[in-house]
């Protein structure tokens, strides 16, 4: 079977007259599937009640003449005027309690059962009408869930997480408990005054907040259940799936979602500063929340994005860079979007398969190419990726940091993430993600970034997998309050403390300045008033406060920073933690060669080596010597194949 390349197509931008050029031009480049309908809401249901399919049978049989295969949208991310028009309050609400208005998309709120109503309606007369016509492959449920109406705060919203709650707490005296509303005497007496989170005088309470954010993120799941279940009803065989966002976005909780979809796909655009080391990490999300399974790269972007303020185009050659990056990280499916460039609308600035210049382009050639080379790897299809180390990532953990009231406004633990990753990746170490929940047993080291919100389940699963044997490198501010956010007691990292050997009585975040290590590096963001008990000091502030750390517990190993190092010293820690770890790189490659290995079960394996450098670089293994060239990827089948 060939790899699933494409990308997202909207003909109702287009006249006719492109459409049949549309297909040849995608013969020419090796497209075999494309995304369509994800916007056609208003052109498949004009008028409420009042549908017309006639232009989109068109364009299905068309694509099936062309022998290319169909993601088939469900159009509910984009509702159509009519619908803003008919029900007014279906629209959403945003924090400040202003009604929104139609004019972008996601126009609706995602407690309104009208829109609910409304999205099903449509969501089955695309499945009655196409759930067996021969180009569909694959459901693509909605668009993005999210992405910009994640929270609304609507009347709608607030009755709907009452009943969350209830269900969550079982009475008010357990919320009382659990929000900790002793405080500023804020006990609730009865469910109607609880109320989503709007503007109030002074700080707001941080667990009221957390569950807010929790509660929207499992109504746009429900939202995609409904959509789900409506589709199995009528179409049981084919695959299910959502695009989700795993380089940025963070409002909804991918790891729930992960677990109700077929097969993961996601989107990634590149963002500064972190680049293709983001995209290394959004690739490698997507992989760990399919559990390691092959996954669709949904939407890229063949160049510019129209939506970061200053948009870069890609350098020639990063195009290719880039999608056989995610090839390398375990994407089974290469998509854009989108086919077209737009002419018109809020995207006619982001690029596309075939830019507004035509096909005498560095882009449309890049994309052919990508095309051709893609049909070469066809024999990689269904082979996997395997990681030694993980890397942390907790949605509600961050929602949690998201709070205005805490140490310091300067710890952003995206950031955190990142630098982490970063040096992982620096490393020429292939990582996973992780849930602090989840199963570690697989891994030989974990990085916990500020995992400041730490579940007592969280907690004792990372013990365990030190005791067994596993080695763990603890950034400052994890470990610090419960799932509830209440502060674990005694010392801090609460959670962590004996794991790591160290108490820590206070905080000192630094303001505007770092401070200098025993080892020549500094520290930034943040200090502690550390005090060993029982870990060992490999590092120290010049007072001597032990900086970094490393205890024995079990028969593992715990690193901890009590500051934010510099990237040379984190780069020393990195190597330490793995080389107890006995974690090794993929392969021997100059800094900015990124290699990483796929390989099918019978031992076929393949090295990816991409070279950012705009130099020659050469990676070595113990069997070979690889020549990459500036800005290329080499596919290199290992000996066993
Ligand atoms: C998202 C959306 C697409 C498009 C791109 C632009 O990924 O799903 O419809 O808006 O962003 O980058």
């Amino acid at each position: 079977m060939a790899i699933v390349y494409g990308g997202d197509y909207n003909p109702e931008q287009w006249p006719r007259e492109t459409w049949a050029e549309d297909v040849r031009l995608m013969r020419e480049a090796g497209v075999n599937r494309v995304s369509v309908g994800i916007f056609s809401w208003a052109k498949l249901e004009p008028e409420e009640g009042r549908f017309d399919f006639g232009w989109f049978d068109e364009v299905l049989d068309m694509l099936h003449e062309g022998g290319i295969g169909v993601c088939l949208a469900t159009p509910t991310a984009s509702p159509p005027p009519w619908f803003a028009a008919t029900y007014p309050e279906a629209l959403p609400v945003d924090e400040s309690g202003r009604r929104l208005t139609h004019g972008s998309r996601q126009g609706f709120d995602p407690s309104s059962d009208v829109y609910l109503a409304k999205a099903l309606a449509i969501t089955e007369r695309v499945a009655r009408r196409y759930h067996d016509h021969p180009a569909v492959r694959l459901w693509h449920v909605h668009n993005e869930y999210g992405c910009h109406n994640a929270r609304s705060y609507s009347a709608a919203a607030t009755a709907k997480f009452r009943l969350w709650l209830r269900e969550r707490y079982g009475d008010l005296e357990s919320l009382n408990e659990a929000w900790g509303t002793a405080f500023w005497s804020q006990a609730y007496s009865s469910w109607d005054q609880i109320h989503v989170p709007l503007p109030t005088p002074s700080i707001p309470n941080p667990a009221h907040v957390l569950d807010f954010k929790r509660f929207s993120s499992r109504r746009l799941l429900e939202l995609y259940r409904a959509e789900v279940a409506l589709l199995r009803s009528i179409d049981p065989s084919k695959p299910m799936t959502t695009n989700v966002m795993t380089g940025s976005h963070p409002d909804i909780d991918l790891w729930e979602f992960a677990e109700e979809v077929d097969v993961v796909s996601a989107d990634h655009y590149l963002e500064r500063p972190f680049e293709h080391v983001n995209l290394g990490f959004a690739a490698d999300f997507a992989r760990s929340l399919g559990g390691g399974k092959p996954w669709i790269l949904m939407e890229h972007s063949t160049s510019a994005v129209n939506w970061q303020g200053r948009n870069r185009a890609k350098a020639p050659r990063e195009l290719l860079r880039n999608s056989l990056s995610h090839f390398a990280r375990g994407a089974d499916a290469i998509m854009f979007f989108q086919w077209r460039a737009s002419r018109r609308g809020a995207e006619k600035w982001h690029s596309g398969m075939v830019p507004h210049v035509g096909t005498d382009s560095k882009i449309w050639r890049e994309v052919c190419e990508l095309g051709a080379r893609l049909g070469e790897l066809e024999e990689l299809e269904g082979s996997t990726v395997t990681a030694d180390a993980a890397i942390l990532w907790d949605y509600q953990n961050l929602w949690a940091q998201e709070h205005e009231a805490k140490p310091t406004d300067d710890l952003n633990v995206q950031q955190v993430l990142n630098t982490c990753y970063s040096a992982l990746w620096r490393a020429g170490v292939t990582t996973d993600v992780a849930h602090s929940e989840g199963d570690l047993s697989g891994y030989r080291l974990v990085v916990v970034p500020a995992l400041y919100l730490t579940s007592n389940r969280a907690a004792e699963n990372l013990k365990d997998f030190v005791r067994g044997g596993g080695t763990v490198l603890v950034t400052p501010y994890s470990g610090i309050a419960d799932e509830n956010d209440a502060v674990y007691l005694g010392g801090y990292p609460g959670a962590f403390r004996d794991m790591v050997g160290v108490r820590t009585e206070e905080f000192y975040p630094l303001i505007d300045r770092t401070i200098e290590l025993t080892s020549g590096g500094t520290g930034s963001i943040w200090s502690e008033a550390a005090e060993a008990r029982g870990a060992e000091v490999r590092d120290t502030y010049l007072d001597g406060t032990p900086a970094w750390t490393v205890n024995r517990y079990g028969e593992g190993t715990a690193h901890y920073l009590t500051t934010f190092v510099d990237g040379d010293t984190l780069d020393r820690v990195v190597a330490a933690a793995l080389s107890d770890a006995q974690v090794e790189p993929v392969a021997d490659a100059p800094a900015g060669v990124e290699v990483v290995r796929r390989s099918h079960d019978d031992g076929r394996s393949w090295l990816f080596c991409i070279n950012h450098l705009d130099r020659d670089a050469q990676v070595k293994t113990a069997t070979a010597a690889i020549e990459v060239p500036a800005g290329e990827v080499v596919v290199h089948a290992e000996s066993e194949n």
